[in-house]
């Protein structure tokens, strides 16, 4: 991948040669398999500007958390355990949140203060900060996980301390029509009995659970924007960070989401595993996701460059 697309100077594409040929093959795969289901109905390639873009994915991704009476009557003996409260009433105004992506990229970025000095930080699955506070900060107001650290044993949902700071928010992708009902049905893991588990014992903890039909609102918007055909498979817990702060912050500082100076194939900054997939999107549609961050940064090349750092507005007061 040469240095230019590394650092999304430009926008980047799967037909772009310089692109890791493996990647290209994952990607080939998935769409071959269609494992959710997708079925796009719109144009791709579409032109936006940034205000329609802001007032598109304002309008049309749907941020707003599951609620007990989304579901059926037989989910009650975990859905009852389900904030009754929006995430607005319980975080207030936000004026300056930070992302802090878990690429290894942020190992000796020394950003830590700077992220900790926002109003609120998202961080996302098992990403600690202890140990590495320097580099990405103490404090977390979010982490956005998703279903398989809740189910897998390694992770140690219940016990693992890692998950007992800030307001938790989780997701679980269903088939890309699917309505609620079906996804209950069919989630990818089963993961209600954890979540009433933990709800029991962390009752204090606000808990919230994303809705199945967001992250396709966005992969739809992140479709239509895009050259060619992307990934038939969720976007990931990355961008979905980014649109939940984008709804409930006045701006949005994204820590290497975008790769600075420091780009590396090490995966995540607190593991010992190096794979191209983890930046440019195997299972993901990565780059597509990146590309619109990119065309909505309102920060400054050299800020990508050395930290990262992109930032983003608020779409909650915006005017369409
Ligand atoms: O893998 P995981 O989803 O836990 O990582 C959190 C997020 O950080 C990803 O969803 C992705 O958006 C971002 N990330 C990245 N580059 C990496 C690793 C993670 O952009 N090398």
């Amino acid at each position: 991948i040469n240095n230019k697309a590394k650092l999304w100077e430009k926008q980047m594409s799967h037909s772009d040669l310089s692109l890791n040929l493996r990647l290209k093959k994952v990607k080939n795969n998935y769409q071959s398999m269609n494992i959710y289901k997708v079925k796009f109905k719109g144009k791709i390639n579409q032109n936006h500007s940034t205000h329609d873009l802001l007032c598109q994915l304002k309008h049309r991704v749907n941020m707003t958390m599951l609620k007990s009476s989304d579901l059926p009557d037989s989910a009650r003996n975990w859905s009852q355990y389900l904030p009754n409260k929006d995430i607005h009433e319980v975080v207030g105004k936000l004026k300056r949140c930070a992302v802090v992506s878990s690429a290894g990229s942020m190992k000796g970025s020394r950003l830590g203060q700077e992220i900790d000095s926002h109003d609120a930080v998202i961080r996302f699955n098992a990403a600690p900060t202890k140990g590495f506070e320097t580099d990405v900060g103490s404090k977390t107001t979010f982490r956005l996980i998703n279903s398989q650290v809740v189910t897998r044993r390694e992770h140690h949902f219940l016990v693992d301390p890692i998950f007992k700071d800030g307001i938790l928010v989780l997701w679980d992708p269903g088939q890309y029509n699917a309505d609620t009902y079906q996804w209950y049905k069919k989630p990818e893991f089963n993961f209600f009995e954890p979540y009433r588990k933990y709800r029991m014992a962390n009752l204090e903890q606000p808990f919230y659970i994303m809705k199945p039909q967001t992250l396709w609102q966005l992969w739809d918007i992140i479709q239509e924007n895009s050259p060619e055909l992307i990934h038939p498979n969720p976007v990931s817990s990355g961008s979905l960070g980014i649109m939940l702060m984008m709804n409930i912050c006045d701006e949005v500082n994204v820590y290497e989401f975008l790769p600075s100076s420091r780009r590396t194939d090490l995966c995540y900054y607190y593991k010992r595993y190096f794979d191209t997939a983890c930046t440019y999107g195997g299972y993901h549609p990565l780059i597509y996701e990146k590309n619109i961050i990119k065309k909505l940064n309102q920060g400054t090349v050299d800020n990508i460059y050395k930290n990262g750092k992109v930032t983003l507005p608020g779409i909650g007061d915006l005017q369409c």
